[in-house]
């Protein structure tokens, strides 16, 4: 039998719904809320507000672009966690009563998780799929860890941040630069046009896989202070070397750990995810890892690094196969571990 789901994403600032028949994806609906710019920064009670007017909509185009009716949907799969519990709130509502007025399945789904398996995805254009284990470098504004993955549904975190996430690094430099937000696709377009070498920042020294970032925020807002002192226009005379140098450094934190990660597993299939993913200069350095060390790398389609509910359906995929369902009086969950 091929199975139909409907995909919602609801955790942050991005709506989504997306349709998948098996592992094929049908439609992926992403609405992103630009509501948030003006602030510099995700405020969960405009970001709850948008996802009720933006939820219906989305699945409606969602179901018309897949050419599928609500009552060929077979489950309903959401995110519980983690993320903004308002915004949970909405996605998680719709889904019950879409499950209950059909009479279908609900699916709950770690949004963590389901970051890991966009891999698994069919698309026209993509089939294959990483093998069995693979590391998983998840990077995301709000988490930065490295999944050992032994399978679908099987994952463990053998590293992760201490404090912030590497996206929050990306984004909370790039507003010290007085650049918009989020800042991290705005450091990936300067970078390109500066030096990486022309500026050192310092690099965390934490024990075994876990990384930290806040110690490169402090070093990096002391070193513009520093700098600014002796010239005020410092920041715009070298935007693209700043961002340049910026990225470089958090690029090599996150490799280092990554190398060392497959060091002490012996795995050496590595898969990127995560907002971060979308990252120019570490999808270049992955790639030449690959190269130069053999490993054997996935890289996502740019649509399916952000938050997406494609990743929210296969994940149900898996999910339905083992009878994994949820009950009516599931709740939302702010913080949620694998
Ligand atoms: O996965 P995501 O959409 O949302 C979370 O779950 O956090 O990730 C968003 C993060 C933001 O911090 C954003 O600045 C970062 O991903 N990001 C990037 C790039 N594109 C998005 N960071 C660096 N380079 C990029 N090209
Ligand atoms: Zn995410």
């Amino acid at each position: 039998m091929r199975i139909t789901i409907l995909g919602i994403e609801s955790s942050c600032d991005d709506t989504s719904a997306a349709v998948i028949r098996d592992r094929l994806l049908l439609s992926n609906i992403i609405s992103s809320q630009e509501v948030h710019r003006a602030y510099g920064g995700v405020v969960p009670e405009l970001a709850s507000r948008a996802h009720q007017q933006n939820i219906i909509p989305v699945v409606d185009q969602a179901l018309k672009q897949a050419g599928v009716t609500a009552d060929q949907i077979d489950a309903v799969a959401f995110t519980r966690g983690p993320g903004l519990l308002g915004s949970l709130l909405v996605g998680t509502s719709f889904v019950k009563g879409f499950a209950l007025a059909r009479g279908i399945p609900m699916i709950d789904i770690n949004h963590l998780q389901a970051h890991v398996l966009v891999h698994f995805i069919q698309t026209a254009t993509k089939t294959d799929s990483p093998s069995f284990p693979f590391l998983c470098l998840l990077v995301s504004g709000g988490h930065t860890q490295i999944v050992l993955v032994r399978d679908h549904l099987e994952m463990e975190i053998v590293g992760k941040t201490i404090d912030d996430a590497a996206g929050e690094a990306f984004d909370k430099c790039a507003k010290v630069m007085g650049l918009p937000y989020p800042g991290g696709p705005v450091v990936d377009k300067l970078a390109a046009e500066g030096d990486p070498f022309r500026f050192d920042f310092n690099k965390p020294r934490i024990p075994a896989l876990d990384y930290s970032f806040s110690g490169l925020k402090t070093s990096f807002l002391y070193f513009l202070r520093d700098r600014l002192r002796e010239d005020k226009e410092f920041i715009e005379k070298n935007r693209p070397d700043l961002a340049a140098s910026l990225q470089r450094t958090i690029i090599e934190i996150l490799m280092d750990k990554l190398q060392q990660a497959v060091d002490l597993t012996g795995v050496s299939e590595i898969a990127l995810a995560g907002g971060v993913s979308a990252n120019s200069g570490l999808r270049n350095a992955v790639t030449a890892a690959s190269v130069e060390k053999g490993w054997k790398i996935h890289i996502p389609q740019f649509s399916f690094t952000t938050d997406n509910a494609a990743m929210i359906a296969i994940t149900g995929f898996y999910k339905f196969q083992k009878n994994e369902f949820a009950d009516q009086d599931i709740t939302p969950l702010a913080r949620m571990h694998f």
